[in-house]
């Protein structure tokens, strides 16, 4: 069974991304173990300057580099992630190298129409950043638009269309870990060039 981690994109305690980040939890527990990572019990990020990493981040490291994917939902502030979730990144890449070569999937939800394509668009460049270089698997769009509305009581997406589109998204992204898998040949040189790379250096 391949093993997943589903990172929560915002800090609010009404969140529907956490929504939806635990609706795809329960549903593909046939697919993966899904486990759930929470931006907001990230500290705030300070640049250590001795680069120490607190335990929990450690952790949180650990639980990355243990996964054969990772699943995102964002919300959009600014037209951007917001802040809890670049915060949670910056701590997941200072000094460390969790996602390069990960399979990564990006999801979000928003109140308004446009369902978080614009935070969207961002944070597939964010992990793709010198010392992140995640995998974006292509092709893979799914906006959940108008979100307060998107859930029933027992917190299930309301709508059948968007139902479909995920199930077969998810298939799709399981079948891209495997052949993510496949694509070692440049893993040690991108491994090497996120070490190599230091934001740091004048
Ligand atoms: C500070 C702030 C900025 C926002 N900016 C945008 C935006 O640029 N585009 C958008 O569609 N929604 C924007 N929204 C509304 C968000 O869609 C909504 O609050 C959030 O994405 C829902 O995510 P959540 O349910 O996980 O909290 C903004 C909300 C806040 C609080």
């Amino acid at each position: 069974m391949k093993k997943i981690t589903a990172i929560v994109g915002n800090n609010a305690d009404n969140s529907t991304n956490r929504k939806l980040i635990q609706y795809i939890a329960k549903r593909y527990t046939d697919l993966a173990d899904i486990e759930i990572m929470e931006v907001r019990d990230f500290p705030m990020f300070n640049k250590p300057a001795d680069m120490k990493l607190p335990d929990f981040v450690k952790e949180k490291i650990e639980v990355i580099e243990n996964s054969d994917g990772v699943i995102f939902a964002t919300p959009e502030y600014d037209h951007a992630p917001p802040a809890a979730l670049s915060n949670a990144l910056a701590w997941l890449t200072y000094g460390v190298y969790p996602f390069v070569s990960k399979p990564v999937l990006v999801t979000g939800a928003s109140y308004g129409t446009l369902g978080s394509s614009r935070a969207q668009t961002q944070l597939r460049q964010m992990v793709r950043a010198p010392e992140t270089r995640a995998n974006v698997i292509p092709g893979a769009d799914f906006l959940l638009n108008h979100s307060l509305q998107a859930f029933d009581e027992e917190g299930n997406l309301v709508d059948q269309d968007k139902v479909l589109l995920l199930d077969a998204m998810m298939n799709d992204f399981i079948t891209y870990i495997d052949v993510n898998a496949q694509l070692v040949d440049a893993i040690a040189a991108n491994k090497k060039a996120a070490v190599e790379h230091s934001w740091d250096q004048p």
